[in-house]
């Protein structure tokens, strides 16, 4: 009889997480300069607010990650983001903040599940995560009543 087969779980190599890290916190950064164009061209007072709020968490995230990557002997990536360019309609921009942010929750999930000797990373990423949900999740109703407006 053969031996049942083992495999391994996925471990991200300490370089990997480090490249995890500055690439999540360029998103961030972009992140940061689309959500205040957006915010600034739009005309609806109570989602330019909650676009603001989104953009202000977002700087957060990004210092948090910063200071994360330092801690664990990286040099955080320093260059700015420009604001990509302004869709037509307000539903074009929430649209596009809606795949940035469902591209942040794929790869902090990739993070969160590939990290395994930092518990301290793994709660900094699973934080974001939960906040990148929630901004999908408001994203996601946002454009639901523009729709049906
Ligand atoms: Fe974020
Ligand atoms: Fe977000």
């Amino acid at each position: 009889m053969s031996e049942p087969m083992r495999t391994e779980p996925t471990r991200l190599a300490p370089d990997e997480i480090l490249a995890g890290l500055n690439g999540a916190l360029r998103a961030e950064r972009q992140a940061v300069a689309d959500y205040d164009a957006h915010a600034r061209a739009c005309e609806r007072l109570d989602v330019r607010n909650a676009l603001e709020t989104l953009r202000d968490v977002e700087r957060e995230h990004g210092l948090r990650l910063a200071r994360r990557i330092t801690a664990l002997g990286g040099s955080p990536v320093s260059e700015p983001a420009d604001a990509r360019p302004l869709g037509e309609s307000l539903a074009d921009w929430l649209a596009d903040d809606l795949q940035s942010e469902q591209w942040a929750i794929l790869e902090y999930a990739r993070l969160v599940a590939g990290i395994v000797d930092d518990d301290e990373t793994v709660e900094l990423m699973t934080e974001l995560l939960v906040d990148e949900i929630r901004h999908a999740t408001w994203l996601k109703s946002t454009l639901r009543a523009l729709a049906h407006a």
